[in-house]
C-alpha cells in the first residue's frame, strides 16, 4: 500500500526540502519506488536536483487542470525508481489561482488517488507555512514529518505546530493521519544549545521524536550545490547514512514494508 509522507513546518529553512529529497532518494535506493512532489512555489526541489530548465508541466496543472493525468505531470530524470512532480507556479496570478483551488483542503488527496498504484511512497515538500498548500499536503498524508532545528525558538514553533496538528487530526476523522515524528536536523553536538534543546525535546516528547538525528554535514550542502541528493553524491557521508537510517526507522516504526 502506498504511504504518503509530507514534510511540513511553519518555520522556514529547517531542512524540509533537503529531507524530502533525501528520504525519497533513500527509498529509491532501498528498492522502493518513490514520487517526490514539490508544493513550494520556490521550486526548490527542481533547483536542488540540478534541473535548470523550467518544468513544462507540474503543480500548476496538478491543481488547475484536473484533466491532465498525474502520469503526464511526472518529469523524466535519471533517478532510478524515483519520479518528480516539480513546481511550475511561476507568477503571482498562477499562485493565486492555485491557492483558490487549494481552499478545498481535500483537493490534492483526490488528485493523488490515481498515482497511488504506481508508487510505494509519495513524498511531499511543502512551503514554510500553514497556508492552503501545507493544509492540502497534510490532508492527503498518512504520515507527517516535522523537521526541527535545535534552537530555542524552535520549541515555541513546535508547540504551535502540535496544537494546529491536533486540531486538524480531530477534523480528519475519516482517515488515519499520524505524526510520523519530529526530525532533528542540522544538529551539531559541538553547540551547547543543540545538546540542551535536543535533550529537552526528547525529555518532553520522546515517543514523537525520531531516534535518527540529521547532523549538520558539509556533504549535504555540497550535494545540493551540485544538484544531487547526498545519497547519490557521497553515500558514505554522515548525512547520507542518517537519511538511510531515517528511512529504516520509518519503515520499522510504521510497518511500511
Ligand atoms: N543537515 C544539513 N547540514 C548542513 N546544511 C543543511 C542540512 N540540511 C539542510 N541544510 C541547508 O540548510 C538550508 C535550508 O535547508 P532546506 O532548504 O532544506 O530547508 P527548508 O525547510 O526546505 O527551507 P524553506 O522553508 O525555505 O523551504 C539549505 O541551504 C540546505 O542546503
Ligand atoms: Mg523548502
Amino acid at each position: 500500500m502506498t504511504a504518503i509522507i509530507s514534510f511540513v513546518s511553519q518555520k522556514g529553512g529547517v531542512g524540509k526540502t533537503t529531507s524530502a529529497i533525501n528520504l525519497a532518494t533513500a527509498f529509491a535506493f532501498g528498492g522502493y519506488s518513490s514520487l517526490l512532489v514539490d508544493l513550494d512555489p520556490q521550486s526548490s526541489i527542481r533547483f536542488s536536483m540540478g534541473v535548470n530548465n523550467k518544468a513544462p508541466v507540474g503543480t500548476r496543472e496538478l491543481f488547475l487542470d484536473p484533466s491532465v493525468p498525474i502520469k503526464e505531470l511526472v518529469q523524466d530524470t535519471d533517478h532510478e525508481n524515483m519520479d518528480f512532480i516539480f513546481s511550475n507556479i511561476e507568477t503571482i496570478s498562477h499562485e493565486r489561482s492555485v491557492f483558490d483551488i487549494g481552499n478545498d483542503s481535500g483537493f490534492l488527496q483526490q488528485r493523488l488517488e490515481n498515482a497511488k498504484d504506481d508508487y510505494d511512497f509519495i513524498i511531499i515538500d511543502s512551503p514554510a507555512s500553514t497556508n492552503n498548500m501545507a493544509v492540502n499536503a497534510i490532508y492527503c498524508s498518512d504520515l507527517i514529518i516535522l523537521p526541527l532545528q535545535c534552537e530555542s525558538l524552535a520549541i515555541k514553533s513546535l508547540k504551535r505546530f502540535l496544537v494546529a496538528f491536533n486540531e486538524l487530526q480531530r477534523q480528519l476523522t475519516s482517515k488515519n493521519l499520524r505524526l510520523a515524528g519530529i526530525l532533528l536536523t542540522m544538529y551539531d553536538r559541538k553547540f551547547e544549545v543543540h545538546r540542551r534543546v535536543s535533550q529537552q525535546i526528547y525529555k518532553v516528547l520522546s515517543d514523537s521524536v525520531f531516534e535518527t538525528i540529521i547532523p549538520r554535514n558539509e556533504a549535504i550542502i555540497e550535494a545540493s550545490a551540485l544538484g544531487k541528493s547526498v545519497i547519490t553524491y557521497k553515500l558514505n557521508s554522515i548525512g547520507a547514512t542518517a537519511y538511510i537510517k531515517l528511512m529504516n526507522e520509518l519503515v520499522d516504526k510504521f510497518s511500511l514494508r
